[in-house]
């Protein structure tokens, strides 16, 4: 098998029709080789001393884990000295992240988590890094918070690393989705699959089961549909799988299809959700839509949501078309049939 390293894969893009400018495939180049760096900190575990939890808080009041903190200096001391950046913003740091004064400025605003599905870091089961690429508006002098502030639509980049049993980074420019293995004896990713495609049907949902008594009446609906099997609405038994690390349910569900559900709920009405829009479903949203599949949040694409504050949260639903379409229906028309 003739093997295609994510570095030849970029340079081909930048070729066809200039479909990525140099500096943003720099700036991809950049991106995997600290998740390659992060994915080596994983796999060290208690041998690396790079288990538990540090003595701080994120924005959000979660307690962060070494590895979120880790994760996140790899993240912002690989990135920021390239020159095809102007800023950063992370779900673990409050405020943007300026690119210093000592190094150029780039016209690119890289947003990410660092490390995501935390609660699995311990325990050994898969996590990953989730990013998203935007550029400055056009004829903007001085970086700020503001500039951030764009719909998913406007994304030029996203994508993830998943470090599980592979670890496999997974991209998306606007044409489509790859995916990338780490050849740890090469040191460098490999394209194992080009133009992902999710099916449109599926017979396995995601969703944390624990929260049923505080979700909304569609959610519910939608979900009990499932439970009911081939004796219920939908005529067919269901499957279920909840990782509880984002990039390990959304990579599932490229790979073989299904529905990932993190919705709103009565627990804290005044928070539109738990997941982070800029930082977990615009990234995730636009590879899945680029697979073929959708992502709302019950009402509307996620992708057309303008963010009003960098650490916004949102309801997700994502994954294969025609089921996330029948969610958002029960959302938008609770009384269409099933
Ligand atoms: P993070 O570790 O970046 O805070 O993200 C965790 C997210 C997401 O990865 C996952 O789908 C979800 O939280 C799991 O939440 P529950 O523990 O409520 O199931
Ligand atoms: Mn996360
Ligand atoms: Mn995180």
């Amino acid at each position: 098998m003739k093997k295609i390293s994510l570095s030849r894969y970029l340079v081909e893009q930048q070729r066809v029709d200039g479909r990525i400018p140099p500096q943003l495939r720099l700036l991809l180049e950049v991106v995997a080789r600290a998740c390659k760096h992060i994915s080596h900190s994983v796999n060290t575990g208690a041998l690396g001393e790079v288990l538990g939890t540090a003595s701080s808080e994120n924005v959000q009041g979660e307690v962060q884990k070494k590895l979120d903190i880790i994760a996140n200096e790899v993240l912002i001391e690989a990135n920021e000295w390239g020159g095809h950046l102007a800023a950063m913003a992370s779900e673990e740091m409050e405020g943007i992240y300026v690119v210093p004064n000592r190094y150029p400025q780039g016209e690119y605003l890289l947003l990410f988590d660092p490390l995501d599905g935390s609660s699995n870091i311990d325990v050994n089961v898969s996590i990953g890094t989730i990013f998203s690429v935007l550029k400055m508006p056009d004829g903007d002098r001085g970086v700020d918070e503001a500039d951030f502030l764009q719909a998913g639509s406007q994304q030029v980049a996203a994508g993830y690393c998943v470090y599980g049993p592979q670890t496999t980074l997974v991209l998306t420019v606007g044409d489509g989705v790859a995916m990338f293995t780490l050849d740890r004896e090469q040191g460098s990713f490999v394209l194992v699959q080009e133009n992902v495609m999710i099916p449109a049907d599926t017979k396995e949902f995601a969703i944390n089961m624990s929260n049923m008594r505080h979700w909304d009446a569609p959610v519910k609906r939608y979900v009990d549909e499932c439970l009911a099997g081939k004796e219920g609405p939908r005529g067919k038994d269901f499957n279920m799988r909840w990782v509880a690390s984002m990039v390990a349910d959304v990579h599932r569900i490229l790979t073989r299809g299904g529905i990932f559900l993190y919705p709103w709920d009565k627990r804290e009405p005044e928070k539109p959700g738990k997941l982070r829009l800029m930082y977990e479903a615009n990234p995730m949203g636009w590879l899945v839509e680029q697979a073929g599949g959708a992502a709302t949040n019950g009402h509307q694409r996620i992708l057309d949501i303008q963010p009003g504050k960098l650490h916004e949260r949102v309801s997700v639903i994502l994954g294969s078309k025609h089921e996330v379409e029948r969610v958002t229906r029960y959302h938008l028309d609770p009384s269409s049939p099933a």
